[in-house]
């Protein structure tokens, strides 16, 4: 979350008919408006909403035909009505004044958790978050949340945000700012099935971005799966009694081991990325292979034979490898390398 982020929304869309002339009334029109509408058509139709109720006042007193009728084009008309009836017990409950909490808010009939959060956080620009679809999603991919899309996942947010493990910089740059910011971010650069990391403001602390694969984030219930199917290509490169092998590093699968040079070729777990993915055609079916299982992954271990030149050309982490003497007693090599060696001559 940083400054350039604030600018690049404050540059694109100050102009949102809904961010000039702030109430807490046209916030909680526009809000609801926004709840299942695209920006798009909201900009078309908020103004003459406005003009036809201006205030509180004149929505609570509207029959409930005029305000469906001013609602014409937005669609869901529930809302409309949820609308009406919040803005009935403002003015009568509440003198029209909103009331400032939380607690308060969500009593009101038509006011639900999301409204509230709105209202405190770009109504009042007071330390709210508005977690709506796009700021569900931005947050789990810049925090790398491995939490399922949905209340679970929006649970946990709140709970981060709570601890102020999450969004700390609110403080700073604002929670109203913040919260459209984030909004106008997972409408345009961060969207469900595109993310456009390389222009995106976040991109550099965010972990989604680092997998290599931000769409995996929110996890949804199909993506988490009980066991995956891996298939791998491990490279054979030999030399006399000796193999080609790289030592896993800390904080990878098999830290401190040996595997052979190894590529994914397909993986059911699209966050997987301990290995490099095989970028050339190759044909699987005709070399030998080898099943073997870690953790929740089913893997299906292809071996290729390749030289040394033919190695260097496909893989980029070259330089850490070493022949390592297959006879050796005291080389660390995965049961997964053994097992290959072990059955597949060499
Ligand atoms: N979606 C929900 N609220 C929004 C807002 N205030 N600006 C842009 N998109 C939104």
């Amino acid at each position: 979350m940083n400054k350039q982020l604030l600018q690049w929304s404050d540059s694109q869309y100050c102009d949102l008919p809904w961010r000039k002339n702030r109430t807490l009334y046209t916030t909680l029109v526009s809000e609801i408006m926004l709840q299942q509408t695209s920006v798009t058509t909201v900009k078309k139709h908020f103004d003459r909403f406005l003009k036809k109720f201006p205030n509180i006042s004149s929505l609570a007193k509207a029959s409930e035909e005029e305000v469906m009728l001013a609602w014409q084009g937005l669609g869901y008309y529930r809302r409309a009505r949820n609308l009406k009836k919040a803005a009935e017990t403002i003015h009568k409950d509440y003198k029209g004044e909103f009331p400032k909490k939380f607690e308060e808010l969500i009593q009101i009939p038509g006011i639900g958790h999301y409204t509230a959060n709105a209202l405190i956080a770009i109504g009042r620009n007071e330390k709210a978050i508005a977690l709506d679809a796009n700021l569900e999603r931005v947050f789990a991919r810049f925090y790398g949340i491995q939490e399922e899309k949905g209340p679970k996942l929006q649970k946990k947010l709140y709970q981060l945000f709570e601890e102020g493990k999450i969004a700390k910089e609110i403080k700073t740059l604002g929670a109203r700012s913040l919260n459209e910011a984030l909004m106008d971010l997972g409408r345009v650069f961060c969207q469900a099935k595109k993310a456009e990391c390389l222009i995106c403001p976040l991109q550099k602390k965010c972990i989604a971005t680092k997998t290599k694969n931000p769409l995996s984030y929110p996890l949804t219930n199909q993506k988490i799966k009980e066991s995956y199917e891996l298939k791998l290509i491990r490279v054979l490169v030999k030399k006399g009694n000796s193999i080609l092998g790289l030592k896993r590093k800390e904080g990878e699968w098999l830290s401190g081991q040996i595997e052979l040079p190894t590529f994914i070729y397909s993986s059911e777990d699209s966050t997987l990325n301990q290995y490099p993915k095989w970028k050339k055609k190759i044909n699987l079916d005709q070399l030998p292979s080898i099943k073997t299982g870690i953790t929740k992954y089913k893997i299906q271990n292809y071996v290729l034979n390749l030289t040394s030149q033919e190695l260097k050309k496909v893989f980029s982490e070259n330089k850490n490898l070493k022949f390592y003497n297959i006879k050796s007693e005291d080389t660390h090599f995965s049961t997964t390398t053994l097992k290959i060696l072990d059955r597949i001559e060499i």
